[in-house]
């Protein structure tokens, strides 16, 4: 009985934790995007030489100003749910023909492999609106956007 008890004890631990994972996006972010994205732009050289990808925020200011020059007059909810879905669908099919980043960026760290199979869907409407609003550059007056710091 003992160790019916035990077992059941770490199942239902087992369960818990896992359904604490699954709804934490920023655990998410740790587990499938920040060993690319380092969360914020580094001044430290020899971690600008270790990184394999841009910076997390620095994806998303590109991100957010391309899809801002692209369709013009969007409204904040209408920018972020474009975002979101770029995202999303980027995620499994990257592309280069899709992309917001820069040449360099492509010269630097090449193509961003597809996600299929590492993060499902449900994940991704959890983190991505998480990753959305922590990023998100801040629009100036003359139309470009700034780094969030
Ligand atoms: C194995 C490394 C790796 C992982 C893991 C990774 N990325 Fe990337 N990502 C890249 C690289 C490299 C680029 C730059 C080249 C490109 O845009 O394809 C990139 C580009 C992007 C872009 C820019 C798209 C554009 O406009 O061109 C977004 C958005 C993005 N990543 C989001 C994410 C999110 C969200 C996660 C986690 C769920 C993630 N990435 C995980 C390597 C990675």
């Amino acid at each position: 009985m003992k160790v019916l008890k035990v077992v059941s004890i770490i199942a239902i631990c087992t369960i818990i934790s896992y359904a604490k994972d699954i709804r934490e996006p920023s655990v998410l972010f740790q587990q499938k995007c920040q060993m690319c994205h380092m969360d914020g732009v580094s001044r430290d050289a020899k971690i600008i030489k270790s990184m394999v990808s841009p910076s997390m925020n620095y994806t998303i200011k590109n991100l957010v100003w391309g899809m801002d020059s692209e369709h013009e007059g969007l409204s904040d909810v209408e920018l972020k749910k474009i975002s979101i879905a770029f995202m999303k669908d980027y995620l499994y099919f990257p592309d280069r023909k899709k992309t917001n980043c820069e040449d360099i960026s492509f010269d630097k760290f090449g193509i961003m492999p597809s996600l299929k199979g590492f993060i499902t869907e449900q994940e991704m409407d959890i983190l991505l609106p998480w990753i959305y609003d922590k990023f998100k550059p801040i629009k100036q007056k003359d139309g470009s956007w700034m780094l969030k710091e």
